[in-house]
Formats: structure tokens, C-alpha cells, sequence
């Protein structure tokens, strides 16, 4: 398994991706996204193929849906990143100069092995696979993503949790520097997720760190984000520095945020609906303005691996 390194890369790569579109370009992507136009703005801040840096020895997953990706653009131009700004084309205009290295991750809590780890180091040890799977968001539409990530219950054993660790908590950098939409505060910054130590070692969660085969693009998470595909996209925290593992249940941005309508286990669950709207149906992006939305699944289609988890749980007050 290798990730190329910054110092495998040209120069010449490194200054096209930050300088590609000139100043002037960049204030009119500004003027259009702040006049509501956005897809074009957006359209444009995406990086070009062939400066895009690839990921090599990935491997297939078995896991993968069989279900048609969207495509690069639909999956880097529609995001949430609230630390680049709170509208869906933002964070394509304005992750565009956020620099993912130098990075460490730290992992800290009730496990034998400890420390805080260069990005490189830190994924080293695992095989890269390619995971195709669904993403469906809290706010009813989905997508279909190409990531290439991790294991996260690889990752757990490697850390060697003992026995007081119930649960894994993430931690997103917290840089108002780096990340300008956390200089509001629109959330209680660093954005925060947490997992249950056995919905972290189920063999569906993984963290991505790239997807089509190339290295995450910034505005999806870069350079390391978790994904759980059951579970609504909110869980899968981006840009992740700290790993914790707990005896308590960690505190979530979005459960902090607003307790009534975004719970701890966040499972995609049809039959309960969010206070101020039906999870029943999504709409697909890509699938254009006439196409008819269709059925959400509970535990997004992942039931089969998942369900097990919550057996005798009620899913409608754990929501
Ligand atoms: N992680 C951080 N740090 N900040 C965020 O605002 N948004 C979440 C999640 N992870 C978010 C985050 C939400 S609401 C969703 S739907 C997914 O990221 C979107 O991932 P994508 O942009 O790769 O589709």
C-alpha cells in the first residue's frame, strides 16, 4: 500500500492545485456563489484530473454497493463542511487553498498504544480499499461515493483499547486560520463525532482518505474522514486530528447543536422522521430536477451487517 508522497509530487502539481485559478477567477467564483448561482463557481473550483495526485495498491472491497457512483464533480461540488462556510458549494470555493500537511493524528484514552502520529505513519500499517457506498444525509438526499479508505476496526485492534473503552470519539482540527467558517459560530468548534467501540470495529466503517482512486479532495474531508454508511452523513466526521477511546458516551457537535432533532446513533431509519421533516424518501443528486425521489432504507440498505447492533434498542427514542 502507498499514498505518494508531498515529495514524490512535482512542485509544478503542488502550485497548480493552489494557484490554478487566478485571483480574478477566484474573486468572480466569490461574486457568483454570493449571488446564489453557485454550480458554475463551484464547476470551476474543482481541481482537473490530471493535477490530481492517485492513490496506488488499492484493492477491491466486497462491500462495495453495486449501484452507479455519482459522478467526481456531483461528489465534490455538493458538500457539507461547515468549517468552509455553511452553503453546499462552499466548501469547493473555499477548502480550495486549505493545505491537509503537514497533519498528525492523535490517539489518546484507554488503549495500550498511544501517541500522536504523522498522517503518513499513521495509515501506513493498513491496506487501502476501495469501498463503494451510499450517503445519506440528514437532510433527505444521498449520493453514491468511490471512497478509498482504511479499516477503522483495523485501526481500532492496532491501538489495542482496553477493556474501560465503550466508545471512539473524533475530533476535527479546530484552526479558524485554516478553516474560516469556524471563526462563526455557527457550531461549538472542533466539530466532534463519536462511535459505539462495536459500530467502530463493524467491518463497514472505515476512514477514507481519498476516493475515484486519488487522494481526498479538501472539501470532502482531506486528508483523513471517517464514513459509516448507515448512518446519516453528519456522523462521518472530516478532517480528523484526535481519536479518543472512552468510557462515557462522547459529546456530538450536531446532538449539542440541537438535541430534539439530531441524536447520538443517527442510524437511516425511514420511520422516523426528523421533527421538521419526513426521512421516508430522498432525493438522488445528479438524478435531475423531474427525477422522482426514491425509498430510503433503513440502515440505508446496511441492515444486513448492521442490525444486529441495536438488537432490543428502541430506535425511535435512540435516534
Ligand atoms: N465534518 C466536519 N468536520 N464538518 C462538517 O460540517 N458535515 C457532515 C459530514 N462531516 C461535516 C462533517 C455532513 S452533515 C455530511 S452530510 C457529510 O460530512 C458530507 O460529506 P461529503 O461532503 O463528503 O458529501
Amino acid at each position: 500500500m502507498l499514498i505518494r508522497k508531498p515529495s514524490d509530487i512535482r512542485p509544478s502539481e503542488i502550485t497548480s492545485e493552489t494557484n490554478y485559478l487566478n485571483r480574478r477567477d477566484f474573486m468572480r467564483a466569490g461574486a457568483i456563489a454570493g449571488g446564489g448561482l453557485l454550480a458554475p463557481a463551484a464547476l470551476s473550483a474543482v481541481i482537473p484530473e490530471e493535477r490530481r495526485a492517485r492513490l496506488e495498491s488499492v484493492t477491491k472491497s466486497p462491500f462495495s454497493t453495486i449501484e452507479t457512483p455519482n459522478s467526481y464533480d456531483d461528489i465534490t461540488t455538493y458538500n457539507n463542511f461547515y468549517e468552509f462556510g455553511t452553503g453546499k458549494d462552499d466548501p469547493v470555493v473555499y477548502a480550495r487553498d486549505f493545505k491537509p500537511r503537514p497533519w498528525t493524528i492523535t490517539v489518546e484514552g484507554h488503549a495500550e498504544k498511544t501517541g500522536t502520529f504523522d498522517f503518513d505513519d499513521f495509515i501506513k500499517p493498513f491496506d487501502l480499499e476501495e469501498r463503494i457506498y451510499r450517503l445519506r444525509c440528514v437532510e433527505a438526499w444521498s449520493m453514491v461515493v468511490p471512497w478509498v479508505g482504511i479499516s477503522l476496526a483495523a485501526v481500532v485492534k492496532h491501538f489495542r483499547p482496553t477493556s474501560k473503552a465503550k466508545y471512539v470519539a473524533f475530533e476535527t482540527l479546530h484552526d479558524p486560520s485554516r478553516m474560516p467558517g469556524q471563526r462563526r459560530r455557527v457550531l461549538d468548534w472542533p466539530y466532534r463525532e463519536g462511535l459505539t467501540i462495536a459500530e467502530a470495529t463493524n467491518p463497514l466503517s472505515i476512514l477514507a482518505v481519498g476516493l475515484y482512486g486519488q487522494v481526498m479532495p479538501n472539501q470532502n474531508g482531506a486528508p483523513i474522514r471517517l464514513v459509516v454508511p448507515w448512518k446519516y452523513g453528519f456522523k462521518s466526521i472530516k478532517s480528523i486530528v484526535s481519536i479518543r477511546f472512552t468510557e462515557r458516551r462522547p459529546e456530538t457537535s450536531w446532538n449539542m447543536a440541537t438535541p430534539r432533532e439530531y441524536g447520538f446513533y443517527a442510524n437511516v431509519n425511514p420511520k422516523v422522521d426528523h421533527p421538521r421533516w419526513s426521512q421516508a424518501r430522498e432525493r438522488r443528486i445528479g438524478a435531475g430536477l423531474f427525477a422522482n425521489k426514491q425509498p430510503t432504507l433503513m440502515f440505508n440498505g446496511y441492515g444486513e451487517h448492521v442490525a444486529h447492533l441495536y438488537k432490543g434498542l428502541d430506535l425511535r427514542r435512540n435516534y
